[in-house]
Order: C-alpha cells, then sequence, then structure tokens
C-alpha cells in the first residue's frame, strides 16, 4: 500500500510510554505515523525499535507548549498528509503537594498538557473539517475524575481538557469528527518515580495494553464515536 492510501496517525508525546507503545501499534496495522515530542534521539529510538518489523514511523520534533512551534509543525505536516487521527497524549507531571510545586513547574504542567492539547487541536480542526471527519483522541487520566494529593496542577490540566474536549465534541459532531476521552490509571511509564514503578510494577497497566485500546477505538465503525473510557489496574488505583 502507498503511504497516500494509508490512514495518518499524529502522535504529540510518542518519544516513551503510552505514546511510543501507541506509535508501534499503529504502524503494525498499516498506518502512517507521524511521531512527536522535544527528544530527537528518543523519537528516532521508535524506529531502531520497528527495524526488525520492517516499519518506520515519520519524525517531526514538536514542542505542543509552544504555540508557535505547534502552527508550523502542523504546517509541515498538513502540506503532504490528511491526518486521521490525532492523539494529544504529551504529558509532564511532579508528583508534589501544591505547597511545593514551583511557579514553573505548574506553568510547565498547564502548558504542555492542557493548552498543548488546545494548541494542536486548534490547528488540526480546519485540516479534519476540510478532509470531511477525523478522529481526536486525548489521553487525560483518572485525576480528571479523581481527587488525588500531590497532583493538584495535574489535575487541573486534565479536568480542563476534559471540559474544553466535552464542548468541542458537541461542535463538531456535525463534521464527522470524533472527539474521544481516554482516563487512564496507572500505567507503567517514565512517568511514574522510579521507586513506585520498581514496587508496583506488576500491578500497573502497560503501555502496550493501552496502545490496543486506542487502536480499537480508531477502527471502530465511521458512524460510531467511543466518547469516554475509564481505564484502570483490575486491583484499582495506586
Ligand atoms: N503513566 C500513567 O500512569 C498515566 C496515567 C494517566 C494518564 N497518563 C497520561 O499519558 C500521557 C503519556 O504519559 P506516559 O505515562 O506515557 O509518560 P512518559 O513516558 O513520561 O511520556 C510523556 C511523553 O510526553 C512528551 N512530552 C512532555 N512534554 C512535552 C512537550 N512540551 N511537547 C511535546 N512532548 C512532550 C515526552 O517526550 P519529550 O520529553 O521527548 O518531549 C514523552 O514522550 C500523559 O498525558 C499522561 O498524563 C499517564
Amino acid at each position: 500500500m502507498t503511504d497516500k492510501n494509508k490512514n495518518c496517525v499524529w502522535i504529540t508525546g510518542a518519544s516513551s510510554g503510552i505514546g511510543k507503545a501507541s506509535a508501534m501499534e499503529f504502524s503494525r496495522i498499516g498506518c502512517k505515523v507521524i511521531v512527536s515530542s522535544r527528544r530527537i534521539s528518543r523519537l528516532e529510538k521508535i524506529n531502531a525499535d520497528l527495524k526488525k518489523e520492517k516499519l518506520k514511523v515519520e519524525i517531526l520534533p514538536c514542542n505542543v507548549a509552544s504555540s508557535a512551534n505547534v502552527v508550523q509543525t502542523v504546517k509541515k505536516i498538513t502540506l503532504t498528509n490528511k491526518i486521521n487521527c490525532l492523539i494529544n497524549n504529551a504529558g509532564v507531571s511532579t508528583f508534589k503537594l501544591a505547597k511545593d510545586n514551583s511557579l514553573q513547574e505548574i506553568k510547565d504542567i498547564i502548558n504542555t498538557n492542557l493548552l498543548g492539547s488546545i494548541f494542536t487541536i486548534k490547528q488540526i480542526l480546519p485540516h479534519m473539517i476540510k478532509n470531511g471527519g477525523g478522529t481526536i483522541i486525548n489521553i487525560l487520566s483518572v485525576a480528571a475524575i479523581k481527587v488525588f494529593e500531590q497532583s493538584s496542577a495535574y489535575t487541573a490540566s486534565k479536568m480542563g481538557l476534559l471540559g474544553y474536549t466535552n464542548v468541542l465534541r458537541e461542535e463538531v459532531r456535525g463534521q464527522n469528527i470524533k472527539v474521544v476521552n481516554i482516563l487512564p490509571g496507572a500505567t507503567e511509564t517514565p512517568m511514574w518515580p522510579k521507586e513506585i514503578r520498581n514496587k508496583k510494577s506488576d500491578e500497573m497497566m502497560k503501555p502496550e495494553g493501552l496502545a490496543q485500546l486506542l487502536v480499537w477505538i480508531f477502527l471502530q465503525k465511521r458512524n460510531m464515536v467511543t466518547e469516554e473510557i475509564t481505564i484502570r489496574p483490575i486491583q484499582g488505583d495506586i
């Protein structure tokens, strides 16, 4: 199949964890995958890891916290691609009490998780409308619906994006644009401090499991939309 006939998926925050696993899984089902994040060397590692399967992703570094960078990246992407799916996955966190978070840490969390996702949506929306539809999958968190201490700014970012995307979904139904919110619980990725990962690895979900869920959602029939999925470790929250 030529690249032109393939479904094209753009994944932000694809250099590690859930984003990387998703990039690999969408490649395996025959999609053209464009991967973005800030660390190019980590994005290149995806192609090194996919080499034995004779698969490849396209690398386009992008810091989603910079609206100018997002504008530039979307211009580049849409020049030669029709994006069928945007996965807003880029995210950062600190596991700190509100009183201990620095202003810079708070800005980084809000600018990346909330504004970064809004920037990508704003830029990709006219493209999807022009193309007659598309899917926008946002990786939120169970923190958007349940209170966890030491995650005040993170929770604000995820709750904020939940509100924004719930409104957006209603506004773009008529244009065949699906807005999907995924609310995962603890998943074993570098986002968690190493000590917790070491201790709780058996309980935590794996990024590969979430990647399979995203593929399944993307492949659903054109006339239905999975609006929201909460997915947790079987033993509950960590
Ligand atoms: N792990 C969990 O338990 C869990 C649970 C619920 C929700 N989530 C959400 O899942 C998403 C993925 O996180 P993860 O767990 O897979 O953690 P991760 O392995 O740390 O991945 C985070 C990704 O975001 C990218 N990123 C961070 N800041 C960015 C920016 N300004 N611009 C572009 N990319 C940026 C990072 O790449 P660079 O550093 O290369 O930019 C990295 O690829 C996040 O939105 C997170 O909130 C995770």
